[in-house]
């Protein structure tokens, strides 16, 4: 028996553009991607027996083999590297808030992808493993190797970024969900008015200056959310700056929103009570 346990960390966007639509039916994007210590644990086991791959949780509900990004990952790495799955058990503790905007699916995916590697001894690279990823979905290549990147086109054209500063993050998930779809299609119907200013992010990153990055997160996401949802992000991203964030912004097609400190007893305070309303509230940091 053998067993690799990866860490499938949270991901948020400090900023997030639609640029256009593309024929094959996806969009072409400009996101600042950046890894916080939020995370989910994979653990995969390989017996040596010959039962199919099995999938287990601390989750009640998992979604099914055909939606689920650990089990997608999994057949994927199968077909490519023609390994066979038999009597590999893929074990999540779920931590990541689910279909929130923060890659929690996609980032389990890029852990098995990453995990699957080192249990075989298949020695892929991560841009290989990145390239594998693309057919699992849009975020997994850069959940591969996380940390602080500038994605484009897909998701799949990713060019490394100096590290975010280390601050405190609130990230904060309302009790809505939002179809991805949806607000997709939403953006098709629009002229953006309002667009992040990435050049100047990355610039505030090339800077190491903390407080001008997190004056320039935005996505453009927040503005086509139907409007109750909008409301009650906008109304997050207050609670946040009124208790002292430099910036607060929702992450990928939502809900959940984050915000960014420089204080910690601020982030402590903001955690306390954005939790009272929204239980799934983290402190967290980037890594
Ligand atoms: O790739 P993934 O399965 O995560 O994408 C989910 C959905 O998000 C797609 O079906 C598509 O509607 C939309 N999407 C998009 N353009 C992207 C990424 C995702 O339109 N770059």
């Amino acid at each position: 028996m053998q067993s690799v346990t990866e860490r499938a960390y949270a991901k948020l966007n400090l900023s997030l553009d639609v640029l256009s639509r593309r024929d094959d039916g996806y969009h072409n994007l400009r996101m600042v991607m950046q890894s916080v210590t939020l995370c989910d644990e994979v653990k995969i086991t390989r017996s040596g027996g010959t039962e199919p791959l099995r999938l287990t949780s601390d989750l009640s509900f998992l979604p099914g083999p055909d939606r689920n990004t650990a089990a997608i990952a999994a057949r994927v790495f199968a077909q490519t590297t023609g390994r066979s799955l038999d009597g590999v058990v893929i074990d999540l503790r779920k931590r990541i808030p689910i279909s929130a905007g923060t890659a929690g699916g996609s980032s389990d995916g890029a852990a098995v992808l990453r995990g699957l590697n080192t249990l075989f001894g298949t020695k892929l690279t991560p841009p290989e493993l990145e390239k594998l990823g693309e057919q699992v979905g849009s975020d997994v290549p850069y959940c591969v190797s996380g940390g602080t990147a500038l994605a484009e086109g897909r998701g799949e054209i990713l060019s490394p970024l100096p590290a975010l500063p280390d601050c405190h993050i609130v990230l904060s998930k309302p009790s809505f969900s939002v179809s991805t779809q949806e607000l997709f299609r939403r953006i098709d119907g629009v002229r953006l008015t309002l667009r992040p200013d990435t050049a100047g992010l990355i610039a505030a990153l090339e800077q190491g200056n903390l407080e001008d990055v997190a004056q320039r997160i935005y996505n453009v996401f927040e503005d086509v959310l139907p409007r109750p949802r909008q409301e009650k992000v906008r109304s997050m991203k207050h609670t946040l700056i009124d208790c002292g964030a430099l910036g607060a912004c929702m992450s990928g097609t939502g809900p959940t929103v984050f915000g960014l400190f420089n204080d910690r007893e601020k982030a402590e305070h903001a955690a306390r009570r954005l939790k009272v309303l929204y239980p799934e509230t983290y402190l967290t940091r980037p890594i």
